[in-house]
């Protein structure tokens, strides 16, 4: 695996890959690689001829209260996982080779997607984000490009980019990779103290929770929503910051759900802010009959 550290060097080798008729597939990171990041890599070394993995905590995403400086980091162990992965290239740039002296001024604005959860929580994060990858695609030219359902809201703001923007890029989204009892892996888990990282499964807990209230027939979102914040409060170590029922798709709050569904939580444990998802198929009661998931 080739390590990259300049923008004219990956865009070269990349441009040079296609030339050469060979697909590129991408996958954008901010390092401290896991089994969760392994997994897009993997994904994508399976669809694609090579592989690009990038490297970059990307200052643009995080709040000046948030964690960029401790960010955990570790490069020689995510270029052992990444070439294990199927990785070809790693770009890892610098924050100056990224942006140059200051910060850029052009900003990429997801409206809508961006505001509801996340984007109340973190409201500069998602334009973070956007712009970040946009950048990449920009450098990275015609890809796949790989992300993980951990995050989202955040694949669902990339995936209303690429068609916003038109940019030549398919976006494949990949499910997440959880512990054995049930937690997200996450960068971010790093954080956790043992006795916080013992009750950090509830929150997955809460979401299958929420999902068997649908599956069970429940259709009002306050319901569901009542479901996973009654079980997530009872634990005292945790602060609920939200824990919402969407439409999968665009992302909006429906006054009856139906149809395909995302449920999503954030809560603080200890010095770790962590986040969850899952989907569930809130299927009308005449398409119930119709397909005999109901008893008569
Ligand atoms: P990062 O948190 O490093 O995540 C990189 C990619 O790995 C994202 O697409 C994320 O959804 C995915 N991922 C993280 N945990 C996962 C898990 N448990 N299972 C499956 N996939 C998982 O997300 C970012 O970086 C940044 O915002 C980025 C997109 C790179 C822009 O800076």
């Amino acid at each position: 695996m080739q390590v990259i550290e300049t923008i004219e060097g990956v865009r070269k080798a990349l441009d040079a890959e296609r030339h050469a008729g060979r697909t590129v597939g991408l996958v954008p990171t901010m390092g401290y690689l896991h089994a969760g990041h392994r997994s897009l890599i993997e994904r994508a070394a399976a669809d694609n001829d090579v592989v690009a993995v990038t490297l970059f905590v990307n200052p643009l995403q995080f709040a000046p209260t948030e964690d960029l400086a401790a960010y955990p980091r570790d490069l020689p162990a995510d270029q052992a996982l990444a070439t294990e992965a199927g990785a070809g290239y790693l770009f890892a740039p610098s924050v100056e080779e990224m942006y140059g002296a200051g910060s850029p001024l052009t900003a990429v604005n997801v409206a809508r997607v961006s505001e509801p959860m996340e984007g109340r929580a973190r409201p500069t994060h998602f334009a973070g984000v956007a712009t970040v990858v946009a950048k990449l695609f920009a450098i990275a030219g015609p890809c796949r490009a790989y992300f993980g359902e951990k995050d989202y809201q955040q694949l669902a703001v990339i995936r209303r980019m690429v068609v916003d923007l038109s940019l030549p890029v398919e976006v494949v989204g990949c499910p997440t990779v959880r512990e054995a009892d049930g937690l997200a892996l996450s960068s971010r888990n790093v954080y956790l103290t043992p006795e916080e990282r013992a009750v950090a499964p509830l929150l997955h807990r809460a979401l299958i929770a929420g999902r068997a209230a649908i599956e069970a027939g429940e259709r009002d979102p306050a319901a569901v929503r009542r479901v996973m914040h009654e079980l997530i409060s009872a634990e005292p170590r945790f602060t609920l910051d939200y824990a919402e029922v969407v439409d999968a798709h665009d992302l909006s709050t429906p006054t009856r759900l139906s149809g395909d569904v995302r449920l999503l939580v954030a809560a603080r444990l200890g010095k770790a802010r962590l986040i969850d998802n899952t989907e569930a198929v809130a299927i009308s009661e005449a398409d119930q009959i119709k397909t005999g998931a109901t008893a008569p």
